[in-house]
């Protein structure tokens, strides 16, 4: 059985008060962390203040980090500074920042071995373009994703990632991936996984949907046999449906 994960992607949405305000209204009522893990990635200038404020069953991750534990980049985060604001989890990869901020499947690699090496979570996020999708060549662009993301990452180091199927074409534009479809390319990267490690890696790792997911439409998706969870923008910033999505996932 994979634990099911519902995490919130921010963005660079909300205040500081927006942010407390978010806390303060889901921390008692988040589902038992046995059963869900619920996650919010905030933008890191929230995260010493979520960090201190979550309750039991909630986790926080960061949206982005640096591959080098220091050194003269200005503006970046490390991992081991997320790690000494006890921050948990981190997404890695996320289209937009392939798309806007030169991160590559070379930097996600690094990224990802870098933060396992610091006992944070990395959600790594693979997804196809439109234009990708209606060539019919989504399962072979995302195996290569995968393959050049998890490269010198040991069997037992890619148990400790999350992976996120984000189709860009889904992402922000309330077009959903049908739920079949999420789930032909969920299973295409279980395969992936299986032929670079074994069937019971392949198994335990925990693959999210990304792109669009709403509490309307959560149900059809956590009800396929691969989807183990969402990794959800737009609609983790209200604190009811957040709680609605998490919720879900525990039926
Ligand atoms: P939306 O849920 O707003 O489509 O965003 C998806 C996403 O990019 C999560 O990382």
């Amino acid at each position: 059985m994979r634990r099911p994960v519902i995490a919130g992607n921010w963005k660079m949405y909300k205040t500081r008060d927006e942010a407390l305000a978010f806390i303060y209204a889901v921390n008692q009522l988040v589902p038992d962390l046995e059963r869900v893990e619920s996650v919010i990635c905030a933008p890191a200038i929230f995260l010493r203040d979520l960090v201190k404020r979550e309750g039991e069953n909630l986790r926080i991750g960061a949206q982005t980090m640096h591959d080098l534990d220091e050194g003269a980049y200005t503006g970046e985060i490390s991992a081991v500074m997320l790690k000494s604001y006890g921050v948990d989890y981190v997404i890695i990869g996320h289209s937009e920042r392939r798309a806007y901020y030169n991160e590559t499947d070379e930097s996600v690699n690094k990224k990802i071995i870098k933060a396992i090496q610091s006992e944070l979570t990395p959600i790594v996020c693979v997804g196809e373009s439109l234009d990708i999708r209606e060539q019919k060549k989504t399962n072979g662009f995302v195996k290569a994703q995968v393959l050049k993301a998890y490269e010198n990452v040991t069997d037992i180091d890619a148990l400790k990632t999350i992976i996120a199927y984000e189709p860009i074409w889904a992402i922000g534009t309330g077009k959903t991936a049908t739920p079949d479809m999420a789930n032909d390319t969920i299973k295409a990267i279980r395969a992936v996984l299986a032929e670079k490690y074994d069937e019971q890696t392949a198994n335990k790792v925990r693959i999210l949907y990304g792109g669009s997911v709403k509490p309307a439409n959560i149900d059809s998706l956590l009800a396929e046999s691969d989807i183990d969870g969402a990794l959800v923008g737009g609609a983790s910033l209200d604190p009811d449906s957040f709680l609605t999505l998490v919720k879900a996932a525990i039926k």
